[in-house]
């Protein structure tokens, strides 16, 4: 039997697309609509009854719940959802849930009452119970970022243990003897794979020692306060890792206060790609996460999932790249 997707394919257009033929909801060009209603007889596509049952229940609105909007990284998301909603014609409704499981629920049952369209949620507390709930109520779910479990829903994440080898890797080029790391808050997936990330990139050194770990909080003055723990315990440390770069930028200033040069006696790179890490001094090198295009694909997979009734689990692991910049350039000892 057909599917919506073999539609969209065999007439060169988004399932979206498609579904907006369907529906007759959204502009589509007369040109597209002929493609698609003439892919549709050809293939004697049945549009899914489910997904058209939906569609008389929209409101055009997408949730989008984060753990922070006051650290930088995540108002990047939004405004990446919201761009992409716009162009699909709904509107964001944003919830700011501070990390809080009660908060979250509070909102997922405000949501359900207001018929909200679909959700995405940048959360780390959503349990199976959770997940079933809102598939139980026929709300379109897609998690973004800290994803507890991936099996549960469709998931957009960056490769955290991946981009923490990098960090330690790029400090070693730098030169650095040794390394510590600043970590998030551990009940956070994506902090947990960056302190293992970093812990198998270096145990095998004879310096390595677990107190060449400490917490930050994913805050600023928790890097600060990071560092001078670190320093007082390791004062040959010459490389650190922070798990996020709002740590990094609280450990610049530490390192500053203590008179330790960045990054001539200590090169220092975060995680993150924010873009306060180029109004620094010096400008901090970082692990950018590709933070718009998460944005951008989390808001695209609810969207064709609410507009098509489509069930299927999705992943997207996305890659993250080295920043160099002048907190890692270690020039040759003078
Ligand atoms: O800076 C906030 C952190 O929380 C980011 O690294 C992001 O990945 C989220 O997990």
């Amino acid at each position: 039997m057909s599917t919506i997707r073999d539609v969209a394919k065999l007439a060169g257009v988004s399932v979206a697309t498609v579904s907006r033929v369907l529906n007759k909801n959204g502009y589509v060009n007369k040109e597209t609509e002929q493609k698609v209603t003439r892919a549709i007889e050809q293939l004697g596509y049945q549009p899914n009854a489910v997904a058209r049952g939906l569609a008389g229940k929209r409101t055009g609105t997408i949730a989008l719940i984060l753990p922070d909007i006051a650290n930088p990284f995540f108002p990047e998301i939004a405004r990446a959802v919201e761009d992409v909603a716009h162009r699909h014609g709904y509107t964001v409704i944003l919830c700011n849930s501070d990390d809080q499981g009660h908060k979250e629920q509070s909102y997922i049952e405000v949501l359900k009452k207001k018929y909200i369209d679909g959700i995405i949620f940048a959360s780390n507390t959503l349990g199976e119970e959770d997940v079933q709930k809102m598939q139980r109520n026929k709300i379109p779910l897609v998690v973004i970022d800290r994803a507890p479990n991936r099996q549960l829903c469709s998931v957009i994440r960056s490769r955290n243990y991946e981009g923490a080898k990098l960090a330690v890797q790029h400090l070693l080029d730098a030169g650095c003897k040794k390394i510590a790391h600043i970590y998030g808050p551990q009940e956070f997936v994506t902090a947990k794979e960056r302190l293992a990330g970093y812990e198998e990139s270096v145990m095998h050194f004879p310096w390595f020692s677990p107190s060449l770990m400490v917490p930050g909080y994913f805050r600023v003055d928790g890097g600060l306060n990071a560092v001078k723990e670190l320093l007082a315990k390791h004062p040959d440390v010459d490389g650190i890792f922070a798990g996020n770069d709002l740590m990094a930028i609280g450990a610049l200033k530490g390192l500053h206060q203590l008179g330790v040069r960045v990054p001539h006696d200590v090169a220092l790179i975060g995680f993150d790609g924010i873009s306060l890490t180029e109004i620094t001094e010096p400008e901090l090198s970082t692990v950018a996460q590709p933070i718009y295009e998460m944005g951008s694909l989390a808001a695209k997979v609810l969207i064709e999932k609410i507009e098509t009734g489509l069930e299927e689990i999705q992943l997207h692991e996305l890659d993250v790249t080295i920043v160099e910049r002048e907190s890692t350039r270690r020039r040759q000892a003078t």
